[in-house]
């Protein structure tokens, strides 16, 4: 009695019993393998699209600022599409841009310089998680200090605005132990595939709770960074956040049940369903890109002499163009060159000009339409 009564989850306590992995082999059932199969397929196909890309950086560029915007959306921030694409366009400064477009801006950052790391050091460990949050909060804080208390609340639009959801562990070097308990289990070779490592994993850095803030985003952003230390995909591509903030209700009532119940299995569901979606989405922007940018650079080029398989790759990494780039790639001697082919990229459609005070903005319509299909 007195046991139970130690170990019973209390959601106003810090859940210093939260277990350490590896969790129960037993959690791992014949409908989780089935789907288990269905996500790894789906991922390996996406993994295999991305070598169709000419230059994946460049797509990279474009799918993860998606997944920035979406991911960043969970929080609440507004952000408009056009605001956004403008910034990264670099049309505006970024020290102009809101508040709102800098935290996206920042998560795409962040996921890059995780990307970077990675590549670099080859080790995937707790500073890497540590620079992804610093990255996304701008700040230069770590670990959260034993003293100070995080608690995790419903959503303010919710029926029960401000109840507390769930109180993470806390106290001397317990967040620590936690942190290097998830991360050997993520390193280590044991009885669970990389995919579902990445799925047990991720509850338990939410579980812990590490950071005062950005807790969601640095956990999705190493979801995906693991995905690519374990070689499932080359480029941190996949549009995980979406899918999560389309199916937030879910997504936080399977965490609460891992912790409440230890139910593994709609939590695990639930993250195959993401990844095995999401793939296929994913997927299907690279067909539509791919096959957009096929047909803009025949059209574009049967017309015009000048335009390049080099120029087409740079209409399409970003939704909006800058007239310099355009000049860069092209080597138009003349603002006169330039100004005329600009005229022409428009004429053909390839790109519209829009006019703000005294900027234009060159959009590529085509790949808007794809990315925000
Ligand atoms: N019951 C729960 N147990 C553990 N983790 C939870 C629970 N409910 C929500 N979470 C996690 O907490 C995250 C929010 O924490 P935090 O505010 O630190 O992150 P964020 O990045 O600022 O926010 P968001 O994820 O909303 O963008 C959620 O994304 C979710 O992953
Ligand atoms: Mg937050």
């Amino acid at each position: 009695m007195n046991k139970l009564k130690k170990t019973a989850f209390d959601r106003n306590l810090p859940f210093n019993a939260l277990p350490d992995l590896p969790p129960p082999e037993n959690i791992i059932d014949k409908e989780i393998l089935i789907k288990w199969g269905l996500a790894s397929r789906a991922l390996a196909e996406l993994n295999k699209n991305i070598m169709r890309i000419p230059n994946p950086l460049m797509l990279v560029n474009t799918i993860s600022l998606q997944e920035a915007q979406s991911s960043t959306a969970i929080e609440n921030i507004f952000t408009t599409e056009d605001e956004l694409y403008k910034a990264v366009s670099d049309t505006i400064k970024e020290d102009s841009a809101n508040p709102a477009i800098k935290e996206v801006l920042r998560y795409r950052e962040a996921l890059w310089g995780g990307y970077n790391a990675l590549v670099k050091k080859k080790v995937f460990d707790k500073t890497i998680a540590i620079k992804i949050f610093q990255q996304i909060k701008n700040t230069k804080q770590g670990i959260r200090p034993p003293q100070s208390q995080v608690i995790i609340k419903r959503g303010q639009s919710e029926f029960k605005s401000g109840e507390i959801i769930y109180t993470p562990p806390r106290g001397e070097e317990i967040v620590e132990k936690k942190m290097n308990n998830l991360f050997r289990f993520l390193n280590e070779r044991n009885e669970f595939d990389p995919l579902l490592k990445m799925v047990i994993g991720h509850y338990q850095f939410e579980a812990i709770h590490p950071f005062v803030d950005g807790n969601g985003r640095t956990g999705r952003i190493l979801n995906l960074l693991y995905l690519v230390d374990q070689k499932l995909l080359s480029h941190p591509v996949l549009y995980l956040s979406k899918y999560i903030i389309n199916h937030k209700n879910d997504y936080y009532h399977c965490l609460s049940g891992v912790t409440q119940r230890s139910a593994w299995k709609p939590w695990i569901l639930f993250m195959l369903r993401a990844v095995e979606g999401t793939s296929q989405i994913t997927n299907q922007k690279i067909d539509e890109i791919l096959a957009q940018m096929d047909s803009t650079h025949k059209y574009a080029n049967s017309k015009l002499k000048w335009y390049s398989l080099e120029l087409n790759q740079a209409l399409f990494s970003q939704p909006y163009v800058k007239q310099k780039l355009v000049g860069e790639i092209t080597g138009a001697r003349s603002r006169t060159t330039l100004t005329k082919y600009m005229l022409q990229l428009t004429e053909l459609g390839v790109l519209s000009a829009h006019e703000e005070g005294r900027e234009v903005f060159y959009v590529n319509n085509d790949l808007i339409r794809i990315l925000e299909s």
